[in-house]
């Protein structure tokens, strides 16, 4: 038996591997570097859907139904109560969708992620949503619908390096989850709902937000190794680091690192980042010397989204508006399997009593 099932596989799939001994992402063939400095929402999209449905439209054509879909979804933001965190807000409008296996369900879950994120950080700021503008690239007009004016290309850019380079990972815990609620034929929403749910755990993708928090707390340099030391002789997590599979960086902390380095104003954070980082993994090597701990994903996706201008508890819900595209993309290539995911326990209950 495996608890955290690491050694099992569970799934094939044509959609990413995970080297975690060599650092190496490749989604559909793609090096996520590649990925992250060049594609656009849309194009993840495309290929994460190829051969996923009967009929794919072409990229161009397939951004139009994202950008259509963005504007009728947006009627359902109206039907969300009141009193939310982004997270439940996106978790409540998400299953407000009609939830099947087509590509219209893949599409409007898309669609809707940017839109009912972006509606919930507004209203949680007590300003009215912004309806979307279908003609805008995705990225783009998820900015707009958050500030009320559209991005210059630099931060759209930023934006969709982010949701690109999460768009899939493999066999993680939210991907699992989906794909275990797309094994019972139950639709694309309720996959892509429990998706949500495990990813808004701190361990899986709940972490940026507790990163950005610990930067803000360390304060100066001089602070860093003070801090470290209290949070580990507590015996706490460092957010950020560490990783089930990865066992040297991972490797899309430097694609994200590179994505927020272009946006103007942050090398002085990045400056700062990196002095902590250096002294958390110079700490972790120390207090686990046989097991590699290294930089993840999460900790350059706290200085992206924070240079984006987005509050720490969207982090999550942002992160989401990535990963729905491999959530979508894996539940479909379940259902193309056609098998009930079903595992077994051991019993190790009370046994009854001979009568
Ligand atoms: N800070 C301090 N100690 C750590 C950390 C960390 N970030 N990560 C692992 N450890 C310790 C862990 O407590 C364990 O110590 P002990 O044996 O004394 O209990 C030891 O290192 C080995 O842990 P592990 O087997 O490598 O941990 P795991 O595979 O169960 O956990 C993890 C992987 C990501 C949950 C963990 O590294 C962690 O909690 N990191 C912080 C949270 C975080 O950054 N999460 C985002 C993950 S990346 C997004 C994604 O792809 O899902």
């Amino acid at each position: 038996m495996d608890t955290g099932l690491e050694n099992v596989v569970a799934a094939e799939t044509v959609l990413s591997d995970v080297d975690g001994q060599n650092g190496r992402l490749v989604i559909r063939g793609w090096p996520v570097e590649m990925l992250a400095a060049s594609m656009a929402f849309e194009d993840g999209a495309h290929l994460l859907w190829q051969g996923m449905f009967d009929t794919l439209p072409d990229v161009r054509a397939l951004g139009a139904r994202i950008g259509a879909a963005r504007a009728d979804v947006f009627a359902h933001v109206a039907e969300i109560p009141d009193g939310l965190d982004v997270i439940s807000f996106l978790r409540v409008g998400w299953a407000m969708l009609p939830d099947d296996e087509s590509l219209d369900a893949a599409i409007r879950l898309s669609a809707a992620g940017a839109v009912f994120t972006a509606a919930a950080i507004r209203r949680a700021r007590g300003e009215a949503p912004i309806a979307p503008d279908p003609d805008l690239s995705h990225a783009a007009d998820f900015l707009r619908m958050l500030t009320g004016r559209v991005p210059d290309q630099a931060e759209a850019r930023a934006l969709d390096a982010y949701l690109v380079t999460v768009c899939d990972h493999g066999l993680n815990a939210s991907t699992f989850a989906a794909r275990v609620v797309a094994s019972t034929r139950a639709g694309l929403v309720s996959a892509a709902v429990a998706g949500l749910s495990a990813l808004k755990g701190p361990l899986h993708g709940g972490a940026p937000g507790p990163v950005l928090d610990m930067i803000d707390d360390i304060g100066a340099p001089e602070n860093a190794e003070a801090w470290i030391d209290g949070a580990l002789g507590r015996g706490e997590r460092l957010m950020g680091f560490g990783h089930r599979v990865y066992r040297v960086r991972d490797p899309r902390a430097d694609a994200l690192k590179a994505a927020v380095a272009r946006l103007p104003g942050t090398s002085g954070r990045i400056r700062f980042a990196e002095h902590i980082e250096r002294a958390v993994l110079g700490r972790l090597a120390k207090k686990y010397p046989q097991r590699k701990l290294e930089t993840n994903v999460e900790f350059y996706t706290a200085l992206l989204l924070e240079a984006l201008g987005l509050a720490r508890d969207a982090f999550t819900p942002v992160f989401a508006c990535g990963r729905v595209l491999g959530w979508t993309a894996h539940a479909r290539e379940q259902i193309g399997e056609g098998r009930l995911v079903r595992p077994r326990s051991v019993y190790r209950g009370p046994v009854p009593v001979p009568a």
